[in-house]
């Protein structure tokens, strides 16, 4: 069932029954500000930081769910409705919610009055637009009260919520021309303030929840709106609000239109009063100044979409498959970017509080942005390899805020330094920028043990050297990518979290077999990037590790089925036959075929041949088979999940791609597209109600087949799964692949397929790309005519002669 369908040419998703199953959600802004909202205007907004700089109060796990967000109230003789359904749920005669890039446009209407609402944070504004159209469109005039609700977040999006005993006391505001200012704790050390404005006079205001809401009222039913007016009440202390009160009078046809603003004004200590506790408002009226009118939010609009058509333009796919199309040009791209954004940090299934930039996953979702944001992606990678450590290690977060190791966590995840050698290598590849390497970059953020880029690479390669096993395998640590994998833990005490907990470790035999595979498949990328740089003695000593890694997999690491994923700390298999449960698990069958892909090598087709035997199911493929049924206290937090949850037998969406990978390089277009289809949003929209989260975004996790409900999906948005979904589906399948001096062109695809173009904007210069498939084969490139002339490789080389240029690919044997 749907709930709604893919406006492509508008690059929205049109929502057209509010009640969906979960909250489908959008994201806005795209530097320091932004917001996260439903389908029926729930969320919240916050600056740089969703824990410390909080704007609006959202509550997460509530009841009704999607509590909190930015309302308006129309109240029409007795009728109260919400143009957005939510927070009063009256029906209406209309409703629609198209969630476009970077904007949300929510239309409802009742008895012939139309209510549009258009939210959006335009480039380098740190605010919120919220215009709302109100349009009579019947025969007869028509007197009606509008009122607009924000509830204010003391900040502190963690303290909020849990420090009454202070908070309770500390609510203050001011208010002045249409504008209610938000200034708790401006008194003493913040130095920024918020506001919601609305450009025309309001009738009244209300700045005291209660006054407004009632201490008993829900969302849906304030005190102030049954009553049709406002009481002009002034907060203090207790929770204080926004909320703008109109009396509008429309004739028939007649349109209003009101722009309101939620805004975020830091000021340097020196500017931050106008005289004795007033706030110096400056700043904002300025910020009022720049959308107080229809045209200047038009023009807002127009910006913003060129911004979006920029990004996305970078890689853009036509081809015979919709949704191939839909998802390639659109929406995952779109993903990716949020990811970039976002990292884990928030989301309906992330609170903002908890966890800041993940070293693992920052690193990985490069790989679905840098064609897009190339500057910002340097400095990512630069603020990223500031919190290693000087052995190699890692923070696994930082603080976005502050870019500083998050203590709390602490190190100790040893596949973390890895990824910086595909962050990076990604980045170069991309944009031939290998000036980045000798950026001086510190270590735990101290600039006195700086050194460049490239010594981090080094020293990431060489932590894993240095921590091996007793198989020459590496020492897993905390854990591996998968966080759940915990097997020096040994935890009895619920209170204890499992990545950071370390109970059992000396004498440890645990090791990793997807670190392995990781090990040869980036320590080999850097052995690449060190033969580019003819640094041949570093090649050929990296190298040498390489190989026997290599060698310890093969002797240690097959199991006669697929390959082992694990030994635990008393070094017993893990992912083996042997093994009542868990028997076999994806990553290491993943890492491990991309390390030893070979077409001789029998093991990488038998291991992809047993994760289709064992793991694959309607839903995707799952994370082990079979799931456990009982905690293990040797293996840690994956046998604590119920049978087919998360990392314990959940489709992981994130790891798939690492699969459809391998089996592109064996030339299994088929299955490699087949894996693709069962997880990308677009082509399971027509089970919405089951898949429960957004159809236009990938979801973490999806329940797997050993599952209460298989293919129900959670965790929608802020996942690597969108990286890895696109860096497959464009390198991989669609084979277009960046290198240090050209773009490599090694599609593998399904033998059906005729062909398809691929325009790419590559280092400032754009490629045509047509890909024929005239003998129907997955993979092979016969020929390629480049600007005419015919090519030797399937390389397309780095060339500036033109701005564009033609390249026509004949697949074949
Ligand atoms: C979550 C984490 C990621 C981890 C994955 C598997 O997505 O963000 O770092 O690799 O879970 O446990
Ligand atoms: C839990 C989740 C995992 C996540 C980790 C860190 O273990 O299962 O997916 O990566 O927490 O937040």
């Amino acid at each position: 069932m749907k709930y709604g369908f893919f406006d492509d040419e508008n690059k929205e998703y049109v929502i057209t029954d509010p009640a969906t199953p979960y909250p489908w959600i959008n994201y806005l802004g795209n530097h320091d500000f932004f917001s996260l909202i439903s389908n029926t205007s729930g969320g919240y907004s916050f600056y740089k930081d969703a824990k410390y700089r909080r704007l609006n109060r959202y509550r997460y796990n509530n009841t009704p769910t999607d509590d909190g967000g930015r309302y308006f109230y129309i109240k029409d003789g007795d009728t109260i409705w919400s143009p957005g359904w939510k927070p009063v749920k009256t029906s209406m005669d209309y409703y629609e919610c198209r969630h476009g890039l970077g904007y949300t446009l929510i239309k409802g209407r009742k008895d012939n009055l139309e209510a549009e609402v258009l939210y959006f944070v335009p480039l380098h504004f740190t605010g919120e637009i919220q215009r709302v159209k109100l349009k009579n469109t019947g025969s007869e005039k028509k007197s009606f009260k509008l009122f607009s609700l924000i509830e204010w977040a003391l900040w502190n999006a963690e303290d909020d919520m849990t420090n009454f005993q202070r908070n309770f006391n500390t609510g203050e505001v001011e208010i002045e021309d249409n504008v209610i200012y938000h200034k708790t704790e401006y008194r003493e050390r913040r130095n920024h303030y918020a506001f919601h404005s609305v450009n025309h006079d309001h009738s009244g205001f209300d700045t005291d929840r209660e006054s407004f809401m009632g201490l008993y009222n829900g969302f849906h039913e304030p005190k102030n709106v049954l009553n049709g007016r406002s009481s002009n009440s002034i907060a203090h202390g207790w929770s204080p609000i926004a909320s703008h009160y109109f009396e509008i009078e429309l004739k028939p046809g007649e349109e209003k239109t009101l722009i309101f603003i939620l805004g975020y004004v830091e000021l340097p200590e020196e500017k931050k009063w106008e005289s004795k506790g007033i706030i110096n408002k400056a700043p904002a009226r300025e910020m009022l100044s720049m959308y107080d009118s229809d045209e200047k939010v038009d023009r807002a609009m127009m910006d913003l979409a060129d911004y979006w058509n920029e990004l996305l333009s970078k890689y853009q796919i036509e081809s015979r498959d919709s949704k191939l199309n839909r998802m390639v040009n659109i929406w995952n791209q779109y993903q990716c970017m949020i990811t970039f954004n976002m990292s884990r940090s928030a989301s309906y299934f992330e609170s903002g509080i908890g966890r800041g930039m993940g070293f693992r996953d920052s690193n990985q979702d490069l790989i679905g942005f840098v064609h897009q944001v190339p500057d910002r992606a340097r400095q990512r990678i630069i603020d990223i390899a500031s919190t290693q450590f000087l052995d190699g290690s890692c923070y696994h977060q930082y603080q976005p805020l502050t870019k500083k190791g998050n203590n709390a966590i602490g190190s100790g995840f040893n596949d973390d330094p890895l990824w910086l050698i595909l962050g990076t290598t990604a980045y170069i590849k991309e944009t031939g920028d290998f000036s980045i390497l000798s950026e001086s970059v510190p270590f735990d953020n101290d600039t006195s043990l700086s050194k460049s880029l490239f010594d981090h690479l080094t020293v990431s390669f060489d932590h894993v050297i240095n921590n091996l096993g007793p198989h020459k395998l590496p020492l897993i640590g905390r854990a591996d990518w998968n966080d759940c994998l915990n097997l020096n833990c040994f935890s009895k005490d619920p209170n204890e979290s499992f990545q950071t907990t370390e109970n059992k470790t000396e004498g440890s035999r645990a090791e990793s077999l997807m670190i392995a595979g990781l090990f040869v498949v980036y320590g080999q990328e850097y052995v690449n990037l060190c033969k580019f740089l003819k640094k041949d003695d570093e090649a050929n000593r990296a190298q040498s590790h390489v190989d026997e890694m290599r060698i310890a997999i093969n002797k240690y690491g097959w199991d006669g089925e697929w390959f082992l994923r694990a030994y635990d700390f008393y070094g017993n298999k893990i992912g083996s036959n042997e093994n009542e449960e868990g028997k076999i698990f994806i990553e290491s069958n993943g890492w491990c075929s991309m390390a030893l892909f070979d077409k001789e090598d029998k093991k990488v087709i038998k291991a992809l041949d047993s994760v289709k035997k064992y793991l694959d199911c309607d839903y995707g493929i799952i994370l082990n088979y079979p799931s456990f049924t009982k905690y293990y206290i040797e293996l840690g937090e994956i046998s604590t999940y119920p049978e087919g949850y998360k990392e314990n037998g959940s489709v992981f969406c994130h790891n798939n791609p690492w699969i459809m990978i391998a089996e592109s390089m064996i030339g299994r277009g088929d299955q490699a597209f087949d894996y693709y289809k069962k997880i990308a949003p677009a082509y399971i929209e027509d089970i919405s109600d089951l898949h429960k989260t957004e159809p236009y975004v990938y979801a973490q996790m999806i329940a797997g087949k050993d599952a209460y409900k298989p293919g129900e999906a959670k965790n929608s948005w802020l996942t690597g799964t969108a990286a890895w979904n696109y860096y497959a589906v464009t390198q991989f399948i669609l084979g277009i692949k960046p290198d240090y001096d050209g773009l490599i062109v090694d599609p593998c695809i399904p033998t059906s397929w005729e062909g398809y173009k691929v325009v790419r904007n590559f280092r400032g210069v754009v490629y045509e790309i047509e890909i024929k498939n005239p003998d129907k084969v997955s993979k092979g490139v016969k020929k390629i005519v480049f600007d005419g002339k015919n090519l030797e490789s399937n390389k397309i080389p780095v060339v500036k002669r033109e701005s564009k240029h033609k390249v026509i690919v004949t697949m074949g044997n």
